[in-house]
């Protein structure tokens, strides 16, 4: 049976930092609301107007190629889970290509916010494990300060930038993707959208005064969906495998707030050494939280580590995926 492996991770945030501080002099919030209602202590936004997701995706893949030792022209298909596109069109998976130099690659955008990187790991997954492709790219890159109303202080202080990227090879070995449950409930939309911008609400004079064009999102209810449904899907795809907490080395959990994370690794039965967490520095990047986590943790993964990928997000959209770490970080890791 062939698995899809994953063989590198790399990742990019831009270079301003934007602090809890800094946010004290912008809207009224502290950094101690900001610390123990989320976690977060500062996160990357970027300044320079002239790029976009795709040029953070870019550099994630092009260290991603560095550290494999491959040329983009190897790479068979390019997956970008994002919510903020450089533009409506084209996907942002081929200006990523495009930038990279992977003219052998076919690509699209896979549209489901926070769950996006574990939406297009999964997707991409599939033709590896056909043995369609050998080397599939996944990219969960976002840059949320562009669609962010820095006069909400329930909304800005939470998300920041920043991409990740992994490399999906064939193994015949029991290592890589073995398994995923993956959700969607469109009801959820209620809770957490942007108003205009689409076919519903095309942008005009009115959609633009009336701040329409922003994150909108209800914290409460995204919140009480977020810690029941990451929690049962993390538990759901244990009891699935007969995985014991003992079992199970690490936890990457989507950053959107420290409390849920606490409460998807306590129900999982896991003890805080077993939880990655960079919210801290990063804040929520939505697609690039995970591929930033392992990016972040690849120092301290060995072969055949068993990590559970968690995330939630608007649509709504959650799911988990049962990952068995596939060689040695210790050489290639940060
Ligand atoms: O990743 C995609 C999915 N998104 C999520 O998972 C986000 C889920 N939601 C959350 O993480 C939390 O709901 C938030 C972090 C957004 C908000 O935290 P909360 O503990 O749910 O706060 P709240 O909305 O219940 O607000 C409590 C109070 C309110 O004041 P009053 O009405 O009690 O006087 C807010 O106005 O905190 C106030 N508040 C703030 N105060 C200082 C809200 N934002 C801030 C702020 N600084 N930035």
């Amino acid at each position: 049976m062939i698995r899809a492996a994953i063989t590198a991770v790399a990742g990019f945030v831009p270079e301003n930092i934007l602090t809890n501080k800094d946010l004290e002099k912008m809207i009224d919030t502290t950094d101690e609301w900001i610390t123990t209602r989320t976690g977060i202590k500062e996160r990357h936004i970027e300044k320079d107007v002239n790029k976009a997701t795709s040029d953070m995706g870019a550099e994630a893949v092009k260290l991603l190629c560095k550290k494999r030792g491959i040329q983009p022209e190897e790479i068979d298909l390019l997956i970008c889970g994002t919510v903020t596109g450089d533009m409506i069109f084209p996907a942002t998976a081929n200006l990523i290509a495009a930038k990279i130099g992977a003219k052998n690659a076919w690509s699209f955008d896979i549209g489901a916010a926070c769950s996006g990187f574990i939406y297009s790991l999964t997707t991409g997954a599939q033709f590896v494990e056909t043995g369609r492709y050998k080397k599939v790219v996944v990219v969960g890159a976002d840059m949320m300060s562009r669609i962010i109303d820095y006069t909400d202080r329930t909304t800005c202080v939470i998300f920041g930038d920043g991409a990740g990227a992994v490399l999906l090879e064939p193994t015949t070995e029991e290592l890589g993707v073995m398994d995923f449950i993956l959700h969607s409930d469109g009801n959820g939309a209620t809770h957490l959208h942007m108003k205009a911008g689409g076919s519903l609400r095309p942008p005009s004079h009115e959609t633009v005064d009336q701040k329409q064009h922003y994150v909108y999102q209800e914290g409460q209810p995204v919140f009480k969906h977020a810690v029941v449904n990451m929690a049962e899907v993390s538990a759901a795809i244990m009891e699935k495998n007969n995985l014991k907490s003992e079992d199970v080395k690490w936890l990457a959990a989507h950053q959107a707030n420290k409390r849920i994370i606490d409460a998807t690794s306590h129900r999982m039965g896991l003890d805080d050494s077993k939880v990655m967490m960079n919210i801290e520095r990063y804040g929520n990047t939505t697609s690039g939280t995970i591929p930033l986590l392992l990016w972040d943790y690849e120092k301290q993964l060995k072969k055949g580590d068993v990590i559970i990928l968690s995330a939630f997000g608007g649509g709504f959209t959650w799911g988990a995926i049962y990952l068995k770490w596939a060689y040695d970080g210790s050489k290639t890791g940060k």
